[in-house]
């Protein structure tokens, strides 16, 4: 696997993958790589020729009470699970790189997809991740981004970008890796102490029984976010953040009931985030079909 931490040497590969008319594949990450990143490059691997893989704690997405500092980073052993999964290319870069002297353009998205949920706990963060994400885009000139599902907010925001923007890369966004006990995989779950660990997959059980309601014929969206509500505040150790119905790509919420014909569900995405201490933990499970 090839290493590249230069602005100009991954702009020179980009120009040498489209020269070749080679596709290529590229998976943004932040690093402290787990198995949810795997499944992205080997998606990525059976569908493109060349695999990236970007490792880059961006600080214009963390505010200035956030984990930037803490956030877990493991360069090394990063680099060997890449391998492994057969990663071509890990370009990663330093934040004064990135953002030079003089940068002073931004992507800031405007609109109920931005606004609310984690656009509204986290100020500034989904114009953080806009703006690199866009960077990321251009530098390699990938024709698939990958994105995991778990982060649903961040996949339809970023969707919408390169719908509003023209961006010709197509937006990939994948199933939630799942531990065995169902808590989604995520790089902060290291944060957690034995016994906030032991509580977190409660977030998917509530998100399940959220779904076993829609299933059972429940179609009121205040029930059902007030039950999911009622389940996530029951976690030991845990403090709910946000519990909601949304449509999964506006992300707005529904309100009362969930549309659909002949008795079957529309679109409709339960959102669950929930303070273990510091951490934050985000899950979410579409309500209107089976599978993560
Ligand atoms: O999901 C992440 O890891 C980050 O938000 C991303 C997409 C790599 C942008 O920094």
């Amino acid at each position: 696997m090839r290493l590249v931490t230069a602005i100009e040497t991954i702009g020179k590969l980009r120009d040498e993958n489209r020269r070749a008319g080679r596709k290529v594949g590229l998976v943004p990450t932040m690093g402290a790589l787990h198995d949810g990143h795997g499944s992205l490059v080997r998606k990525a691997r059976a569908e493109c020729e060349v695999v990236i893989a970007s490792i880059f704690v961006n600080p214009l997405q963390f505010g200035p009470k956030e984990d930037f500092e803490q956030y877990p980073r493991d360069l090394e052993g990063d680099r060997a699970k890449l391998e492994s999964w057969g990663c071509d290319v890990l370009f990663t870069t330093s934040p004064s790189a990135m953002y030079p002297n003089g940068f002073q353009t931004f992507v800031t998205p405007e609109g109920p997809l931005s606004a609310e949920f984690d656009g509204a706990v986290r100020p500034g963060h989904f114009k953080g991740v806009a703006t690199v994400v866009l960077k990321l885009l251009n530098l390699t000139g990938c024709d698939i981004a990958y994105f995991g599902r778990k982060d649903a907010q961040q996949c339809a925001l970023i969707r919408r970008m390169a719908l509003d923007l023209n961006v010709p890369s197509k937006i990939s966004v994948c199933p939630t890796a799942r531990e065995q006990d169902g808590l989604a995989m995520s790089s902060r779950n290291v944060y957690l102490t034995p016994a906030q660990r032991a509580a977190a997959p409660n977030i998917y059980k509530a998100l399940l029984a959220a779904r076993a309601r829609v299933q059972g014929g429940e179609r009121d969206a205040l029930q059902i976010r007030e039950a999911l509500a009622r389940d996530l505040a029951a976690i030991e150790g845990g403090s709910p953040d946000y519990a909601d119905v949304v449509d999964p790509d506006s992300f707005e919420r529904i309100q009362q009931k969930i549309p659909g014909r002949f008795g079957a569900p529309a679109p409709a995405l339960a959102i669950a985030v929930v303070r273990f201490g510091s951490t934050r933990l985000l899950d979410n499970l579409r309500l209107d079909e089976d599978g993560s």
